[in-house]
């Protein structure tokens, strides 16, 4: 398909101001790019980071940036997806072309511009009527009807895997379990605490149940949230507003073995070191504006020999990783419809960001409208 096409979307112009719903032109996909027409979109906090101006970005943006939805064309020399495939998009994707891709480090690649918000060839799919060229979040962009991707960036998953579950998987998901099983490696058996138990925390719970830690601590400050952790694998749940440190001692005998910070707020980064029992790991999941710093007790740190890790997207790698916990969701082991606690229609979103903003919900998914997809 050469000719352009169009997607209702929301558009983000500047923090305090109100998403603007609009109808942009979306141009046809260049060589080793697709059109993929959106099934679902989770709402993720990083989305609300850019909207209450924590995170720096281009404007004129389409936010979102945890999507699934079906190939509906192909640019030029496009070998891994075809039109009619279901796809989840990946806001990290490999170049394939840079020294880490090719030393089996994906994760660590350096080639392409998702970071800013453009296509590899530093220009964007979406315009205005008015000629404007306006950016795609992360390259996904999933706030629209339609988005034009990197190739690498579709992952191709099973059609019986629905679009709001694929669509957590593109995030919240890969993020939450990946921390669990490709940063922190948990073991069988480790005592994990999970400080913040949102669409992230709860994918942390999951992927700790599903590796069969025990004890799972919950910490949340939300009621609703510590039950709905506790639905999902959380053995033992605590109130972030009381005393965290001596009832994590007392669950775990004398600290966790991995703490995961899901918040991305500098008191609960501060107190994960405080969660550990000597030799744990902490692991730093939850993100915080832009040039915040956190401290830490240095002696006592080293002392007990203690680790801190930074997980960014769990590690994953998304060709290898989305499949695999699609697999694990349709055969009963993950069960990750249950992160989703409110499906949305796309001019529904500022009240899901409110609701974020109040602590509420696990996730708002928005659904688009697929049929004659
Ligand atoms: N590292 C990554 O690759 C990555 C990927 C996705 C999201 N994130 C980040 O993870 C964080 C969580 O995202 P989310 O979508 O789950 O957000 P969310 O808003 O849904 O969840 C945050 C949770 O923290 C709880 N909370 C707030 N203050 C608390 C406190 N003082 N003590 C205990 N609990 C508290 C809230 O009740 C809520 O349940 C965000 O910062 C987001 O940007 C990181
Ligand atoms: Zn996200
Ligand atoms: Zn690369």
């Amino acid at each position: 398909m050469t000719i352009a096409t169009s997607a209702r979307a929301a558009v983000f112009e500047r923090p305090g101001t109100a998403l603007s719903i609009e109808e942009l032109t979306v141009e046809a996909p260049r060589p080793a790019e697709v059109l993929v027409r959106l099934g679902a979109s989770g709402v993720c906090h990083s989305d609300l980071h850019v909207l209450d101006g924590e995170w720096e970005t281009p404007v004129p943006l389409v936010l979102g940036h945890e999507g699934a939805g079906v190939v509906e064309a192909i640019g030029a020399g496009v070998r891994d997806v075809a039109v009619g495939d279901r796809v989840i998009l990946s806001w990290f994707y490999p170049c394939r072309r840079c020294r880490a891709c090719a030393s089996g480090r994906a994760w660590a690649c350096t080639g392409t511009r998702a970071g800013e918000s453009v296509l590899d060839d530093g220009t964007t799919r979406f315009r205005r009527a008015d000629g404007t060229d306006v950016h795609s979040y992360l390259t996904v962009a999933s706030f629209a009807e339609r988005t034009v991707v990197p190739e690498a960036a579709a992952i191709r998953v099973p059609d019986e895997l629905p679009f709001d579950v694929a669509a957590l998987i593109g995030c919240g998901v890969a993020t939450g379990v990946g921390a669990v099983v490709n940063n922190a490696q948990v073991a069988p058996g480790a005592s994990v605490v999970v400080v913040g138990c949102g669409g992230v925390g709860l994918a942390v719970v999951m992927g700790a149940k599903l590796v069969g830690a025990d004890p799972i601590v919950a910490v949340d400050v939300e009621p609703a949230k510590l039950e709905l952790a506790r639905e999902l694998g959380a053995t033992h749940a605590v109130r972030g507003d009381g005393d965290v440190r001596s009832q994590v001692a007392a669950i775990t005998g004398g600290g966790a073995d991995v703490a995961f910070e899901a918040i991305g707020l500098v008191p609960t980064i501060e107190l994960l070191p405080d969660l550990l029992t000597p030799g744990g790991t902490g692991v730093i999941v939850g993100l915080p504006p832009t040039g915040v710093r956190a401290s830490i007790d240095v002696l006592a740190f080293a002392e007990a020999a203690k680790t801190l890790v930074g997980s960014n997207y769990g590690g994953a790698v998304p060709s290898v990783d989305f499949p695999r916990l699609a697999r694990l969701y349709l055969a009963g082991a993950l069960p990750l419809d249950r992160l989703i606690t409110h499906r949305v229609a796309l001019d529904e979103l500022e009240e899901a960001f409110a609701a974020m903003r109040r602590r509420e919900r696990a996730r708002s998914v928005v659904l688009y409208d697929t049929d004659g997809a």
